[in-house]
């Protein structure tokens, strides 16, 4: 059944009518802060308290998982619910969480499609876009597995030329140096995490972008630790393509993500998968045409549940200020800096340049596992940290967002100058 005769079916069934009059905020949850979309956030205390995050233990690893707020988790078992009782897709929801998407990252809801973690958007681009063999790609070595390993597979499977270049916490300029380096006229592909998860290093995505459109590569951005950490606008920054978790910084349900691509560039990324949805018209066996936009690469049921969680997400964010929150994580990160500043045989591994630095904050002891660091942090003051083995770092991370407080910081700053006191 093609999309047309798709959604004439469901109207003919009054199925349609149930999921609209659901849509209109009619069903039994719509009075639920869930749904009504207001939370009282003035005050940091507010907002943590529509986390569920236990007390005893400090949390200082959303760059890994953002745990859901409440009124996310409120929103996707109403759903849930909504859904046990009515049956139906629901697939209608996805367009309203689209255009709030579209607008939380400054793009056109045609541009985005929803995906189930960052991994997933990466390899929709990775797979899509047509390489031949020999044809180069550019990536930071603290490229995470889940933005490296859809290049590796692609130099496994199509003899793509994977080339990587270190990142410099020193300065932009050196970074724009260091990848253009590695470029040459077989360079097809760029791709840098926005924010690195290893030490938190924000990359000039925007100076990269007009270099990458000057020389004619296709310029991709991981942002699994962007989205959610600080404000974006996708077209002022001018990437190609960007994809991110909704898992992560955007407290978003599990399994959920999203990828933009730029609808000029649309067409040169192929379709990895397919499926209802993916499609315009079709007529077996002649005609099959793509719908015309980034939902091409949403194929097969989904979970509605999930998506307008996300959704609420973005809402939560929007309500609280994300320039608000992107301070507040840098400026705990920058106290935590501070207290560490004097600590000797401790190095800092993210940049000092605030142009560079985000909320993430990872050290190092040289010469002592990070394991053994970590693992004082956590059992003997109750951070939850997270180690930063990649590319031989031996770092410990944390990442500094709207459940923390002033307080939590200078506790941990204190707690690891104790760790490293009894090393
Ligand atoms: C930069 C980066 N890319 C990709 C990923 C993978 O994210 P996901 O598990 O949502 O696929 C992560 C996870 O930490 C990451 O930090």
């Amino acid at each position: 059944m093609d999309r047309k005769r798709f959604i004439m079916t469901i109207a003919a069934s009054g199925a349609g009518a149930i999921v609209g009059s659901n849509l209109l905020g009619k069903s039994d949850f719509a009075a639920s802060s869930a749904l009504s979309g207001k939370w009282d956030t003035e005050s940091w205390d507010q907002v943590r308290s529509l986390f569920r995050l236990r007390s005893n233990v400090t949390y200082l690893n959303t760059g890994g998982l953002g745990p859901a707020s409440q009124p996310v988790l409120d929103r996707v078992f109403e759903q849930s619910q909504t859904q046990a009782q009515i049956g139906e897709h629901y697939h209608n929801l996805f367009a309203p969480t689209r255009e709030t998407a579209a607008a939380f990252f400054g793009v056109k809801p045609n541009e985005i499609a929803f995906v189930r973690n960052a991994s997933e958007g990466n390899s929709v681009i990775s797979s899509g876009l047509s390489l031949k063999k020999g044809d180069e790609v550019v990536f930071e070595s603290h490229a995470h597995p889940g933005g490296s390993f859809a290049w590796m597979n692609r130099q496994k499977r199509d003899g793509v030329k994977v080339k990587i270049f270190e990142p410099s916490s020193a300065s932009s300029e050196e970074n724009l140096q260091r990848l253009f380096d590695k470029v040459t006229k077989r360079t097809r592909v760029i791709q840098v995490s926005h924010i690195t998860a290893t030490t938190g290093l924000i990359f000039d995505i925007s100076a990269i972008a007009a270099e990458a459109r000057r020389r004619g590569i296709w310029f991709h951005v991981d942002g699994a630790q962007s989205a959610g950490m600080i404000p974006i606008n996708l077209k002022e920054l001018g990437c190609d393509s960007y994809a991110t978790s909704g898992h992560k910084w955007l407290n978003g349900p599990i399994e959920t993500g999203l990828v933009y691509i730029a609808a000029e560039r649309n067409d040169e990324v192929t379709c990895s998968y397919v499926g209802a949805y993916s499609n315009d018209e079709y007529e077996l066996p002649s005609t099959f045409t793509y719908v015309d936009s980034a939902v091409r690469h949403e194929y097969g049921t989904r979970n509605a549940a999930s998506v307008v969680g996300l959704q609420t997400a973005f809402e939560l964010q929007n309500q609280i200020g994300r320039q608000r929150i992107a301070d507040h994580g840098a400026s705990l990160a920058q106290l935590v800096l501070e207290g560490l500043s004097e600590v000797k045989g401790l190095e800092i591994l993210s940049p000092v340049d605030l142009a560079m630095r985000s909320s993430i904050l990872t050290f190092r002891v040289p010469g002592v596992d990070c394991l053994t660091v970590s693992r004082g942090l956590s059992e003997e003051h109750k951070f939850r940290t997270r180690v930063v083995t990649e590319r031989g770092l031996n770092g410990v991370r944390a990442s500094w967002h709207v459940y923390h407080q002033e307080a939590d910081a200078l506790r941990y700053a204190e707690a690891v100058r104790s760790v490293v006191a009894s090393l």
